[in-house]
């Protein structure tokens, strides 16, 4: 079956950028914020010295793998768009790619330390949100942490974003609350989430404010994660 986004696989990373133009941001600088506070919750949640097996959901044309592939001991990481899946094989080595149909997660249960999925919920029908959360923590060993990282709909300029993005026309946003139910409802524990992307600045100073205000629904987007 064709998939939305075997239609982007060469244009996903200008598609995502033109959508972002206007606030002066790039997709490199929105990669490694996300590339950052995954880190940062995987030190909190594993472990400052962790280096966790990790599955990525959803990974399009893999744009985070060269800015996270050492973080992990082993990064496996699927997607229902084989034609990304082609591109992000050809741009990242050391990631094992794996096509599936969105259903059940080609892995045995408990086999990854960490598993997270990047804006790709919003693009799951509603319906499906639950069973999709559920599969994720199937694949996590007990003790192990899943997170998603989501944009906010309660910014008004992610909602901008959206509407410029060609591949968000299916997007049903979600908000933190709702994200962390269905991670409530999968049966995760320590439930728990934070807004970033206020600042258009990596520096410490502009780090520190975000950090400071991420109980805030202010950030583009937020992360979500919780303990299976
Ligand atoms: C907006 S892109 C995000 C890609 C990547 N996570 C990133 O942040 O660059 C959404 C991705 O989710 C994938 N996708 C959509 N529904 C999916 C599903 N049910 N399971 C896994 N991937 C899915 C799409 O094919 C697409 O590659």
């Amino acid at each position: 079956m064709t998939q939305l986004f075997d239609t982007y696989g060469k244009e996903y990373r200008d598609v995502v950028q033109a959508s972002i133009d206007f606030s002066g941001l790039s997709y490199e600088f929105v990669t490694v914020a996300k590339a950052d506070i995954m880190r940062e919750v995987i030190a909190a949640r594993l472990g400052p010295e962790a280096k966790p097996s990790a599955l990525d959901v959803g990974c399009g044309i893999g744009v985070l793998h060269r800015y996270i592939r050492d973080s992990f001991a082993r990064l496996c990481a699927v997607d229902v768009s084989t034609a990304c899946l082609e591109q992000a094989a050809r741009a990242n080595s050391g990631v094992e790619y794996r096509a599936y149909t969105g259903a059940e997660l080609p892995f045995a249960t408990g086999e990854f330390d960490f598993a997270y999925a990047i804006c790709v919920l919003h693009h799951v029908p509603p319906a499906d949100w639950l069973g999709f959360m559920r599969e994720m923590a199937r694949v996590i060993r007990p003790g192990g942490v899943l997170c998603i990282i989501e944009h906010n709909p309660l910014n008004p300029l992610t909602q901008l974003s959206v509407r410029r993005c060609e591949f968000d026309r299916d997007a049903v946003l979600l908000p933190a609350w709702r994200t962390a139910g269905l991670m409530v409802q999968a049966g995760l524990k320590m439930v728990d989430s934070r807004y970033f992307l206020l600042m258009p600045s990596a520096a410490a100073p502009a780090r520190a404010i975000e950090r400071g205000l991420a109980r805030l629904p202010f950030g583009a987007q937020y992360i979500a994660y919780g303990t299976v």
